[in-house]
């Protein structure tokens, strides 16, 4: 298959202007501003059916139609870097290896909503991609790629990067514009959405950074294009991290929609050792856990949500049969209490409660009615918090008791593992 995204990252110093110039780098943004109204190429980006890669799949054109535009205020794009989700390490290879193609992209974003300025929120453990990225904006200015009268069009641009502040809710949309704007990142309440009363109160469009790395390719060979590589309403390649068990872990770029079992089995070599399969977290922590015999689901939005899990980041996290399934609950069970912001009190307290039943539950402390405590908990979280961190507790949390209730049971009852 052809590869897109990540088309430049064997080459030598792919990272650098130069590179990126001599295989056709920046001539996508030379054609949007000539040939397209700011209207027409967000048409462009809906038809591609690109969907957001920062985990909650919503179809960028369509969030790009919401920013209101001839308001006469300032508008601003800011690009999500923080890739906090637990199994995900894709961004940071795209800002490494190939930075300008995410800043094309962010270009090409802010010509079709009229925004003057991005901002770029870098997870703070990103000091080499930071460092990357940097130069990468510096050569894009001294290129005339950003700055005042971008390629003689009367385009002006502004772009800076700002690291995160090393928290998992700073990658929440809300919450990195509360960090951005210096203060403590406690998300917000919506409506209003950031497209609207955003950055300073102003209209905002947040994109992850994969998101904005598709643009280029959509505006240089047409939307339908981009949606023909992929499947029904999910266009395009994706570039998958495949972590865990496998032989050959790593970041495969494919077309969305391939069968799960494929990225594992194909891709990713099969499980390490010839052992056997025995659960997938399809696309980071977040996403309720699937069992072996569920691996012929399609990597899209649709297909995951329809049995009862989420797509995320597309970047599965593979367990094998000698993985203890409690063990595992257990440490996501501790992520999502210790990354709690704190704001709501059900997320706050009741993904602490449940890291704690799973606690006791390893240490040969379980109680019989401790599975079912812990799903009515995940039921007091989940939509009664004001952003997805709640959600994403309770549901990876359920999946896992679900899924493997027997694994939970075994525990209280004999105070061990079954595989102990
Ligand atoms: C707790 C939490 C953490 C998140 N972390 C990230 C992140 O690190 N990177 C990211 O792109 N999106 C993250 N998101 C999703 C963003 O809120 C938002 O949906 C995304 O940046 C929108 O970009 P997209 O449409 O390109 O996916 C997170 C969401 C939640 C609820």
């Amino acid at each position: 298959m052809e590869k897109i995204l990540t088309r430049n990252w064997g080459k030598e110093s792919s990272h650098t202007l130069e590179v990126y110039l001599r295989d056709g780098g920046y001539e996508a943004l030379r054609k949007a501003l000539r040939e397209f109204e700011p209207r027409a190429l967000i048409d462009e980006i809906k038809k591609s059916n690109l969907r957001g890669r920062g985990g909650a799949g919503f179809p960028m054109g369509q969030k790009m139609s919401f920013v209101p535009r001839g308001t006469g205020k300032p508008v601003y794009l800011c690009v999500n870097a923080d890739e906090s989700e637990p199994g995900t390490f894709k961004d940071r290879y795209i800002l490494e290896r190939d930075p300008h193609m995410m800043i094309e992209g962010a270009l090409i974003a802010c010509y079709a909503i009229g925004a003057q300025q991005v901002y770029v929120y870098i997870r703070g453990e990103f000091r080499q991609q930071a460092r990357i990225l940097d130069g990468a904006i510096r050569e894009a200015y001294q290129g005339g790629f950003l700055g005042r009268n971008i390629l003689g069009n009367g385009f002006d641009l502004d772009m800076y990067w700002h690291t995160g502040a090393g928290a998992y809710i700073c990658g929440e949309e809300t919450g990195l514009l509360e960090s951005l704007e210096g203060k403590k990142a406690w998300p917000r309440l919506r409506p209003p959405f950031p497209a609207v009363a955003g950055l300073y109160n102003f209209p905002t469009l947040i994109h992850n950074v994969e998101t904005l790395a598709c643009l280029p390719h959509i505006v240089a060979r047409g939307g339908e294009w981009f949606a023909k590589l992929g499947v029904e309403k999910n266009g395009g390649t994706k570039i998958y991290g495949l972590s865990g068990h496998v032989r050959e872990p790593g970041l495969y770029e494919l077309p969305m929609g391939i069968k799960l079992r494929e990225l594992i089995y194909q891709h990713g070599g099969g499980i390490r050792g010839g052992r056997q399969l025995k659960g997938v977290i399809p696309g980071g922590a977040s996403c309720p856990i699937l069992r072996a015999e569920e691996i012929d689901v399609e990597m899209d939005f649709d297909a995951l949500q329809k049995i009862g899990s989420m797509f995320g980041t597309g970047c599965p996290v593979v367990m094998d049969e000698t993985t203890c399934m409690v063990e595992a609950a257990y440490s996501v069970a501790k992520f999502f209490a210790h990354e709690s912001c704190g704001q709501c009190t059900p997320c706050r307290e009741g993904a602490e409660w449940i890291r704690k039943i799973m606690h006791r539950i390893l240490n040969a402390q379980g109680r019989p009615d401790d599975v079912d405590h812990m799903l009515d908990l995940c039921d007091n979280i989940q939509g009664k918090t004001i952003c997805a961190l709640g959600d994403a507790a309770a549901m990876a949390a359920r999946g896992f008791l679900r899924k493997f209730r027997d694994e939970f049971e075994f525990h209280v009852r004999h105070g061990r593992c079954e595989l102990s």
